[in-house]
């Protein structure tokens, strides 16, 4: 982990948040190559949930009415049990203390459930995890909002809009991805527990009877998704939540669990919710969200089926998984340890690094003429600095899945090198068509790891 976290820092993928001031709790930064990534992945899944005739896309503000938290049960069980310290005052949530380390410093190696042996943790008390706020100039209790805790409930709210204005009958889906935040006792494992993240929501409204059915459907696709994308198969494993630990919406559940360095951990959660969402509003707002279907005369709340995947812990978990150190050859004939990202080129945030093999002679000029052509298409990295071994290192590290360089014989044919990061082989390509094949082998590649 520790290797991931540096190197996400030194090429650009993550920093910490307002980092010269120490730092906030929680709160990450993605910095240029970080940003590009997190956008395909989140572009990857919009792709595959809102490109297909039967699921729309929305955009619902972050702030909400209060009484959709009322009615969608965070304000009364969004909670974690907390116990302090009475002694260091560090703060736990109660059902994790099995593996926190003593809070003070005084006490290296030690810990926390040592402490409560002790008896100097206060008793268990609930923390809502929601984030309060104000609208508007007064700060009463009519003036509070909440940050929302998921994206879920915008959709929820907008059920009976969508479905007048895009004509959608069930079974059809609403998607949305955006920020969700969460006042996390405690924050953990770098992206993993964050207090500002973002999620991937999709809520498939269905008849009830069909629940199982498109359950089944939704779970295997979402697994599907992130083996396209190239993720490790024996990294990722379902994990069904057993009746008695089901949220109190739920009729069945899987998580996604990825095999991080600190252990299996959720990536997203596929949920059969009943109808329980929409009977709540349609309590709570006094407008019925019923729906009734026009040819079968029926008139039914749909059941709701959500896949709900983290944008900040699918970025992690795809990270982690494309992290590799191995051993490569140098241009002397002896060996040096590389480190690759081997990200799918579709996620990789830099598609190409053009490079001049040496600065004169006419190359960097070709292979500036080859950068223009291909900037409008793709992401793409000029380097002229360093012998070219060095520059291939650097990319296989930022995960650039192409090098292309400019050598003596792109003056004569105009071909050039292509390096593949993975296999490290090349072959010559026409300059001409550097664009071409980068949109072949990127939208080529085939599903399963590189
Ligand atoms: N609407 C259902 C829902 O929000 P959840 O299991 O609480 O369900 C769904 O969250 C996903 O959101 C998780 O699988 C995870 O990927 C992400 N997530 C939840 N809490 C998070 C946190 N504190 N930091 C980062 N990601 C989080």
């Amino acid at each position: 982990m520790e290797k991931i976290v540096s190197l996400s820092k030194r090429r650009g993928y993550v920093f910490q948040s307002s980092e010269i001031y120490g730092g906030l709790n929680g709160c990450w930064d993605y910095g240029p190559l970080g940003v590009e990534l997190l956008r395909n992945i989140k572009e990857q899944w919009w792709q595959a949930m809102t490109y297909r005739e039967d699921i729309e896309g929305i955009d619902a503000s972050i702030l909400m009415h209060p009484r959709v938290w009322e009615a969608s049960g965070h304000v009364a069980n969004f909670t974690d049990p907390m116990v302090d310290c009475k002694e260091c005052k560090a703060r736990f949530r109660a059902d994790q203390i099995e593996d926190a380390p003593c809070g003070s410093p005084a006490y290296k190696g030690r810990k926390a459930a040592k402490c409560q042996a002790e008896g100097k943790f206060t008793d268990a008390r609930q923390f809502n995890l929601m984030f309060k706020t104000f609208v508007g100039p007064v700060e009463d209790s009519s003036s509070v909002v909440y940050l929302r805790p998921e994206t879920a409930q915008g959709i929820y709210v907008n059920f009976l809009n969508v479905l007048s204005a895009s004509r959608q009958r069930p079974p059809f889906g609403i998607a949305q991805i955006g920020k969700a935040f969460r006042n996390e006792i405690n924050t953990k494992n770098f992206l993993f527990r964050t207090r500002e993240f973002e999620q991937m929501e999709m809520q498939f409204f269905v008849k009830p009877g069909s629940d199982e059915q498109w359950f089944s459907y939704w779970k295997d696709q979402r697994l599907e998704w992130f083996l396209r994308l190239g993720m490790r198969k024996e990294k990722l494993r379902f994990h069904r939540h057993e009746p008695d630990k089901l949220a109190h919406y739920a009729k069945d559940a899987y998580d996604i669990e990825y095999d991080f360095p600190f252990g299996w951990g959720e990536i997203e959660g596929i949920h059969n919710r009943t109808d329980y969402d929409l009977s709540r509003h349609e309590e709570f707002s006094g407008k019925s969200m019923k729906y009734f279907d026009e040819q079968s005369k029926e008139r039914y709340t749909p059941f709701i089926i959500e896949t709900s995947a983290g944008a900040s812990r699918s970025f992690m978990a795809f990270l982690t998984d494309a992290y590799r150190e191995e051993e490569a050859p140098t241009a002397d004939g002896a060996t040096e340890i590389r480190t690759v990202l081997g990200l799918h080129p579709k996620l990789a945030p830099l598609k190409a690094a053009v490079f001049p093999l040496v600065n004169r002679d006419g190359m960097p000029e070709i292979a500036r003429s080859i950068e223009a052509a291909i900037r409008p298409h793709f992401r793409v990295f000029y380097d002229e600095s360093g012998a070219v071994g060095r520059r291939y290192r650097r990319q296989d590290e930022a995960g650039t899945p192409f090098c292309i360089t400019v050598d003596s014989q792109s003056l004569a044919d105009r071909t050039v090198t292509v390096r593949e990061r993975d296999s490290m082989r090349q072959e010559r390509v026409s300059a001409d068509r550097a664009v071409d094949f980068l949109r072949d082998r990127i939208s080529g590649v085939p599903a399963g790891r590189q």
